[in-house]
């Protein structure tokens, strides 16, 4: 624990590289300094000695997101420890050893028989306040275990031309404009600033359940005419989110392996297509391989007001959020997907996307880095109209198709002159 105290060793050293003395005066020297680091020791002690008394329990410094690991009655948690279980290479063959099962929660030796996917109507019984809960987590529990979804639209030969840089918008079907302004805007797909850029948008169902009016035969004329569509067989809500992240990953590594780097965005961001690539181009090759970069958001827990978009409640999830990116938009490698894939096959799915996103990262040991030109919040109201605001930062939420257009046009301009700009 005195390990942890600063002040000796930085003390020695600042000590020994100020000052030059011979041996002997050096060995009395060093006497004191043992003395008033031993004496330091006794009064920090006894601080603590006293401290422990009066508070009773040690100290624990806030809840740390892997004591999740504890056992817990939130569904989530339960759900986590279970595939902990699964996929721990030595607790995976305990089981076997009785004393260790009978230790075990009663739920874990009745491992999940559901392969198909429907709902599991053990769920409402194993959440207490299930019946009380917004309709959203209710649909997402009950089908919280289904992770495999069919395709329905693919595009397996999209990254032929192995891509430098990856864009996956993250759309719903009806956004026909947000795509196409994209398309005509910093997604073009073929060449900038000499790279690879290929563009796929990411789609679930809109549901007729969610009053969505039948889209399909537009979207099959829209995948035929412009070869940049994914589907799957999901209804598209904001839970189902997280399904977006698993399926596109599985399909990264199954028709895109081979990409260099990833940018997963929405369908409303303005993404500086040609800062990214400048970026990406000056990145030190170290970085490359675990690259991971956005608008990072740190200590976050969840809300637990239910009047809230991000509501969670306790019966669903205790504990702090890891450090992530928001899903507006982040930078990755394609190396990095690879691996992120295997991983999030062993996080149970959480209902919001870059939380998830954010402990796989973090079961992987990684910790996405802030990057001060991903602008999820926006730029400065006084900015939004400079073209020169644009020219250096690397995406900002939230843009109109309109406003797309018009902010890659600022950019494409070659007289476009920031020099004397304060932005
Ligand atoms: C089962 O596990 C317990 C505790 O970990 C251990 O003491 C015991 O020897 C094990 N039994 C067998 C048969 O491996
Ligand atoms: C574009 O890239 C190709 C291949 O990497 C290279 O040979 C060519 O010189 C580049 N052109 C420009 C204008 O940078
Ligand atoms: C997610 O998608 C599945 C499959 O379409 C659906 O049954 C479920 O209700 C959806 N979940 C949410 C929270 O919308």
């Amino acid at each position: 624990m005195f390990l942890n105290i600063p002040l000796h060793p930085g003390f020695v050293a600042q000590r020994q590289s100020t000052m030059a003395v011979g041996p002997r005066k050096s060995r009395v020297l060093g006497a004191i300094l043992m003395l008033i680091f031993i004496s330091l020791l006794v009064v920090v002690s006894r601080k603590m000695g006293q401290h422990k008394h009066s508070v009773q329990k040690p100290y624990i410094p806030s809840t740390r997101f892997w004591r999740w690991w504890k056992w817990s009655e939130s569904f989530w948690n339960r759900e986590q420890q279970q595939l902990d279980l699964i996929y721990n290479p030595i607790l995976n063959v305990a089981p076997t050893n009785d004393s260790l099962v009978a230790r075990m929660p009663w739920w874990l030796n009745h491992p999940q028989a559901l392969k198909r996917c429907e709902p599991d109507r053990r769920v409402p019984r194993q959440v207490e306040d299930y019946n009380t809960l917004p309709q959203r987590f209710q649909d997402f529990l009950l089908y919280m275990h289904c992770r495999a979804y069919p395709i329905l639209i693919n595009q397996p030969h999209l990254c032929d031309d192995r891509p430098f840089l990856l864009l996956a918008i993250k759309s719903l079907a009806p956004h026909f404009d947000r795509r196409q302004a994209i398309r005509q805007s910093w997604g073009q797909a073929g060449s900038v600033a000499n790279r690879t850029v290929v563009t796929v948008f990411l789609l679930g169902i809109a549901s007729p359940a969610d009053n969505f009016p039948d889209l399909s035969g537009m979207l099959s004329h829209e995948a035929k005419r412009h070869r940049d569509l994914l589907q799957w067989e999901y209804r598209d809500s904001f839970f189902n989110l997280t399904l977006k992240e698993t399926h596109f990953l599985e399909w990264f590594g199954q028709h895109c392996s081979h990409a260099h780097y990833i940018l997963k965005g929405d369908d409303d961001v303005f993404v500086n297509t040609w800062q990214i690539i400048r970026y990406l181009e000056h990145l030190p090759e170290v970085m490359t391989k675990d690259l991971f970069v956005g608008d990072v958001i740190r200590n976050a827990s969840p809300h637990r007001d239910h009047r809230l978009k991000y509501f969670i409640p306790e019966s669903v999830f205790v504990g702090d959020y890891p450090p992530y990116a928001g899903g507006g938009g982040y930078l990755y490698s394609g190396p990095l997907a690879l691996r992120l894939y295997k991983v999030s096959q062993q996080v149970a799915l959480f209902p919001i996307d870059d939380v998830f996103t954010g402990m796989c990262l973090k079961k992987m040991g990684l910790v996405p880095e802030e990057h001060k030109g991903f602008k999820t919040f926006d730029v400065d109201k006084k900015y939004r109209e400079n073209p020169c605001a644009y020219k250096n930062l690397m995406l900002v939420h939230s843009r109109t198709p309109q406003e797309m257009i018009q902010i890659w046009s600022w950019l494409a301009d070659p007289n476009l002159d920031c020099q004397n700009s304060t932005r």
